[in-house]
């Protein structure tokens, strides 16, 4: 067997495992379930969820990963072989499929906008015209499903570059670009007429929307969006060098991903109201930012349109990029697990979950169209993938992942990986094993049961 690639340095390690993180759940995903949500409260409780919830799961997933030196099919049964704690790594698998078929649509749609935006189809047009032209792209029998293809074609070359060369090479470019970009764009937005109403609709909270239901789609985004509950950082983790501090790059990687996320509400939500939209859940779907942000281009740069030209070509290209590093960890999951543990080649395995995935993602794709007759539990096959995933299968996986950690692997293990074999401060170690233990499965275990109408 070859030797296992590590990341190359600290930084490295924490720019990929932010790649992982930041993508379409931060940009496209976020802004919907808050403005479904009601805004402002619902932050509130996202960022408690971050906090108490998602960094936990987080450190229990560095931990098993670093620990286990391998990925999340091979980690459990590592740590605890002969049990049956394997099935927990399976279902990160399997969610990881998932997650990966129906990303890839949107991560398609960015595609499509790229090539409209390079062909200057934006310029000339009105507020009122880019939602028809984004109805007529989804709808349409071919066109979002071969971009679907296209971006795994993608993601898989991107794969086959390896751990340094590939995921942390580009990470290192493409993370700070993004970062850049991400603030011009607040920039802009926020400088539109109208843009106030929708700062304000992002920061002032109304707590009387807050229900069970909330709460639940709080915790599914956080784990979500920190792509946690499926193994990705597991197998992240498990390319992370010895000198890496495990909580400084889980606090760091929480720190930028929410960031991240904020950011793109004052994009969003001030280009919304700009542009007339009105803030009524019904109206907020998974088109948001493929009809409001081409308007912010169009009037932002309205004096010079080169320079909207230039900047949505660059904004569409970097949201695809971002989309591109989370979907290598959602592939790697998968692929890793063909490797592992069915002894597959790499190369064949990842031809292998890139044709099936690709498959499940063309009906996803096609699902806005000629399929959105076709309904499970009143849900089209991309919505269904979506909240199944978000909000059952992550904080499932996170639960179990914290169950695990926290009360089945020995105490020594998570002190061992957490102060980096006793060359750090021990001082906060009990706190975090208190998270661990005790707060995120109470609480994700609660929040869960109150969802189900159970309590
Ligand atoms: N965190 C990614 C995002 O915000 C999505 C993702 C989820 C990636 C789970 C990997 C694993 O877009």
């Amino acid at each position: 067997m070859k030797a296992r690639e590590n990341f190359g340095s600290k930084f490295g390690a924490i720019l990929a495992a932010a790649g992982s993180a930041v993508g379409l759940g931060n940009v496209w995903r976020f802004p919907i379930e808050t403005g479904q949500n009601g805004g402002g409260a619902y932050i509130i409780i996202y960022i408690l969820c971050i906090i108490l919830l998602g960094y936990p799961v987080m450190m229990s997933e560095f931990i098993i990963g670093r620990k286990s030196r391998s990925s999340t099919a091979g980690a459990f049964k590592v740590l605890a072989p002969g049990t049956q704690w394997k099935w927990v790594g399976r279902l990160g698998v399997l969610t990881a499929f998932i997650i990966l078929s129906y990303y890839a649509v949107v991560a398609g749609w960015t595609m499509e906008y790229i090539f409209l935006t390079l062909t200057d189809q934006f310029s000339g047009k009105s507020v009122a015209d880019y939602g028809p032209m984004f109805n007529d792209f989804v709808e349409s029998p071919w066109k979002s499903a071969m971009w679907t293809v296209v971006v795994f074609i993608v993601t898989m070359y991107v794969i086959s570059r390896g751990v340094k060369d590939g995921i942390e090479k580009y990470a290192k470019i493409l993370m700070p670009m993004l970062f850049i970009l991400t603030l011009v764009l607040v920039g802009c937005a926020v400088n539109l007429p109208g843009a106030s109403e929708g700062l304000e609709f992002l920061f002032n909270p109304d707590f009387s929307k807050i229900n069970a239901s909330v709460v639940m789609n709080a915790l599914g985004q956080a784990f979500y969006s920190l792509s946690l509950g499926m193994g990705a950082l597991i197998t992240y983790a498990s390319y992370f060098g010895t000198e890496t501090r495990l909580r400084k790059t889980a606090v760091n990687v929480c720190a930028i991903d929410t960031f991240v996320a904020l950011l793109a509400g004052c994009i969003v939500f001030p280009a919304m109201f700009n542009a007339g939209y009105s803030i009524k859940p019904d109206d907020i779907g998974p088109s948001l930012i493929f009809v409001t942000l081409p308007n912010v281009f169009q009037q932002s740069f309205s004096g010079m349109p080169i320079l909207g030209y230039i900047f949505s070509v660059m904004f569409y290209l970097l949201l695809l990029v971002a989309a591109v590093t989370s979907m290598i960890s959602l592939h790697e999951v998968v692929t890793a697990y063909l490797c592992e543990e069915w002894g597959m080649p790499r190369k064949k395995a990842s031809v292998l979950v890139t044709t099936f995935a690709a498959l499940l993602g063309v009906v996803c794709a096609l699902s806005f169209g000629v399929l959105s007759d076709v309904r499970i539990l009143d849900k089209t096959f991309f919505d269904l993938f979506d909240s199944v995933s978000s909000n059952y299968l992550l904080p499932v996986g996170g639960l179990l992942t914290t169950i695990f950690i926290g009360w089945y692997v020995d105490k020594k293990v998570i002190v061992d990986e957490v102060t980096n074999e006793n060359k750090l401060r021990h001082a906060s170690v009990r706190i975090i094993r208190v998270l661990i233990r005790y707060v995120a499965p109470i609480a994700i275990t609660l929040i869960f049961l109150s969802q189900l109408g159970v309590i």
